[in-house]
């Protein structure tokens, strides 16, 4: 009976250690996660990927970033006029650029920043984390069809490490996806470094 009563204590101490290491493990997964995505917002923010990325909302004379909208790229409705690409030429202007830093026109052509939000259907809910970082290593456009163009600075972005990179999409993947439809980007002329042609 003894015998008995000492092995169901043991056991129940060991149950009880066993459930404190598994508990324990998810503890600090999830710790790492949330270090991981801190990062990644750190980052976000290093690289200006938010100042580009974000819709502004102009009070008080200060053009801030619309928290409501933040990284869901150039807005849908704010149609801009047609492009003078005759101003942008050496010895001329260089470029143009909305005030809310979202849209650039410049000798490549006219460029929207991408919905980089979590949303399905306009931002990059869709792409995998492989995929997300070969647009940014390589600069080449998810379409697959084209490069990046400018200003976004992939060419430096490129310079983050795999675990940099994951740490970014970690963290924009836990923002509010936000469904907006951001224009093409046209380039000005042909990209000769059209991927598969
Ligand atoms: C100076 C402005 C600027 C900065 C800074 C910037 N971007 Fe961009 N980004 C753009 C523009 C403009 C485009 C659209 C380019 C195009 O259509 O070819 C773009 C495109 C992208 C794309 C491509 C989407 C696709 O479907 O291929 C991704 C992803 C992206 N940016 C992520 C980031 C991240 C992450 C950062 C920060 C680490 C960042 N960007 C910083 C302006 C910027």
């Amino acid at each position: 009976m003894r015998g008995k009563t000492y092995l169901y204590i043991i056991m129940s101490y060991v149950f009880i250690l066993f459930i404190i290491g598994i508990s324990d493990l998810f503890a600090s997964r999830d710790v790492n996660k949330e270090i991981k995505i801190k990062f990644g917002e750190l980052l976000a923010e290093e690289y200006g990927c938010v100042n580009c990325h974000s819709p502004k909302i102009v009070t008080n004379g200060q053009i801030l970033i619309d928290e409501e909208k933040i990284f869901s790229g150039h807005p849908q409705n704010n149609i801009l006029p047609d492009f003078p690409p005759e101003l942008v030429s050496p010895g001329k202007w260089k470029g143009l650029y909305t005030a809310d830093m979202t849209a650039w026109g410049g000798p490549w052509g006219i460029s929207y920043a991408s919905n980089i939000t979590p949303d399905k259907k306009t931002g990059i809910g869709e792409l995998s984390l492989e995929s997300f970082i070969s647009v940014l290593s390589l600069g080449i456009h998810s379409s697959l069809t084209r490069k990046i163009m400018p200003p976004m600075p992939w060419n430096e972005i490129s310079r983050l490490n795999e675990q940099e990179l994951e740490a970014i999409y970690q963290y924009l993947n836990t923002v509010k996806p936000v469904r907006n439809k951001v224009p093409e980007s046209k380039p000005l002329y042909d990209n000769e470094q059209l991927v598969g042609k």
